[in-house]
């Protein structure tokens, strides 16, 4: 979810005002999605990068996510949405933690759709916890290191239990990754779209489902 800023500084607001924007966008996306039968649906909001930030943005992208989730929460559920949660968000304070934590909580029985908020992630950052948890297990001895497969790996991601990654549309012009879901995206086709976060609203979603749905994957195949 990229441009936020700049959606900001193109009409001379705060770039606090295109988070706020930002997250409007996020809620328009998940129910885009949702209605086009996507079964789980990613949203970057905060990278292990982000802590670079100056503090009064990262207080303000906190406190977004502290009034999103609090009051997204009923409606996600009434939707029959799962959160899920990649990376760490146990860094944020206590009560943003605690917060994330019930509604992954709640929402946990919920199978509609899954909405995962990737929070303090990175995807080395993820690999390194995955790679320490297989050693551990080595090393204790409940795992032979040629036991260690693509399936194995995987389990050991943010991610296990989500579908594979279709689609990574990544906004505002960028063409990078930026240690976002570095192993899943391997296959994943990728989308790079000019539109700046704010505005990426339904049916920028659909379109983008659209252009996916024109693509022909082969996987290495013919
Ligand atoms: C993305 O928008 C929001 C998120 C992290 C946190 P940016 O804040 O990166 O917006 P630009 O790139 O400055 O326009
Ligand atoms: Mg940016």
């Amino acid at each position: 979810m990229d441009g936020n800023g700049r959606w900001a500084k193109a009409r001379g607001l705060p770039r606090s005002a295109g988070h706020r924007a930002g997250a409007e966008a996020a809620r328009k996306a998940v129910r885009a999605a949702g209605e086009a039968g996507v079964e789980c649906l990613t949203l970057y909001a905060f990278s292990s990068e982000n802590w670079r930030r100056p503090a009064a943005e990262i207080s303000d992208l906190t406190g977004l996510l502290r009034f999103y989730v609090q009051k997204e929460l009923d409606s996600l559920h009434k939707e029959g949405i799962r959160l899920k949660i990649l990376g760490d968000h146990k860094a944020f304070e206590s009560d943003v933690a605690r917060l994330v934590d019930d509604a992954v909580a709640r929402t946990a029985g919920n199978d509609r759709m899954t909405v995962a908020i990737a929070l303090n992630y990175g995807a080395r950052g993820e690999l390194v916890q995955a790679t320490r948890r297989l050693a551990g297990e080595v090393a204790r001895g409940t795992l032979e290191p040629d036991q260690i497969d693509e399936e194995r790996i995987e389990a050991a991601l943010d991610t296990h239990g989500l579908p594979p990654l279709d689609l990574l549309i990544r906004t505002s012009g960028e063409q990078r990754l930026s240690n976002f879901l570095l192993w899943q995206a391997a296959y994943a086709e990728l989308l790079f779209v000019d539109t700046l976060w704010p505005d990426f609203d339904g049916e920028a979603m659909r379109a983008a489902l659209s252009e996916y749905a024109r693509r022909e994957r082969r996987y290495g195949g013919l």
